[in-house]
């Protein structure tokens, strides 16, 4: 069973671990990005999409079935990102990150760009990236300007995506869906580097996603030091070593600070 820490109250132990690891990787989720103002998979949806839930639009199901209800909840949320910034959750994994004599690894499966542009480097981007876009039929990349929905209100109406001018497919987001494989190097170069890492941290997923909720057991088969910062217990709780419980934006500049 885990130790149970208040984000307040996190004990000097902890903090010790953090500071005098190495090589930890940080393993993060839609949670990170929630105090930036980018609702996560599990809330409930308004306008356009109010039927839905996030989990019903990633899906290429859903994608066949109406194209256009889902490019724009896609093109939407991409809006929304660019409208937000980072919290202080990512800028204190940036800062972490870039401590001398720490070489530290974020994985995320967020779709989003906000470690980045908090400053740090991301290895890899397990479900891809809300910023890319490619042909649903013959997969060949394509460039498309940013969207200009105002993030914050739902669209008055759905739009369809453009077509590929290869082959005249429709234009689907860079994103994994439900069903689909994972890019095998994010995921092998992720799973690599939790087998070399000393410290472990998954902060803001809720470990229910296959196969990325599997990452953070092969720490487990070794060893090495677990630590899950979220508000709520999760399908991981129970493997950690220490849970947090409180937002990461609160949570984590405590937890990395330097000692
Ligand atoms: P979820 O939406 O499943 O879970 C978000 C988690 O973040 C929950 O455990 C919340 O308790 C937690 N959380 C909320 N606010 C937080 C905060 N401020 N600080 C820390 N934690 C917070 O998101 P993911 O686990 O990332 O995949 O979802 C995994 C995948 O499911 C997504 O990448 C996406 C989705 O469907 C695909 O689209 C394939």
């Amino acid at each position: 069973m885990p130790a149970v820490h208040a984000a307040g109250q996190i004990p000097d132990d902890v903090v010790r671990l953090v500071a005098e690891s190495r090589r930890p990787v940080v393993l993060t989720g839609a949670g990170i990005s929630a105090e930036s103002g980018v609702p996560t998979f599990r809330e409930v949806q308004t306008g356009l999409w109010e039927r839905f839930s996030a989990q019903d639009l990633a899906t290429p199901e859903a994608f066949e079935a109406d194209p256009a209800l889902v490019w724009t909840w896609y093109r939407w949320r991409q809006s929304l990102i660019r409208a937000v910034e980072p919290n202080p959750g990512h800028h204190a994994i940036a800062q972490w990150q870039q401590r001398d004599g720490v070489e530290l690894t974020v994985s995320t499966q967020n779709v989003d760009d906000l470690h980045e542009r908090a400053g740090a480097a991301v290895l890899a981007h397990l479900h891809g990236s809300i910023f890319a876009h490619r042909c649903y039929e013959c997969g060949i990349p394509a460039q498309l300007p940013d969207a200009e929905y105002d993030g914050f209100e739902s669209p008055p109406e759905a739009e369809g995506p453009p077509q590929c001018e290869h082959c005249g497919g429709w234009i689907r987001p860079g994103v994994v869906w439900f069903g689909e494989m994972l890019p095998a190097d994010a995921f092998e170069q992720t799973a690599a580097a939790v087998r070399a890492a000393d410290l472990v941290l998954v902060a803001g997923t809720s470990g229910i996603v296959q196969p990325a909720a599997s990452l953070p057991l092969l720490a487990l088969e070794r060893g090495t030091p677990l630590i899950e910062v979220n508000p709520e217990e999760t399908e991981l709780s129970e493997v950690m070593d220490h849970c947090v419980r409180g937002l990461s934006g609160d949570a984590l500049p405590t937890l990395v600070r330097s000692r």
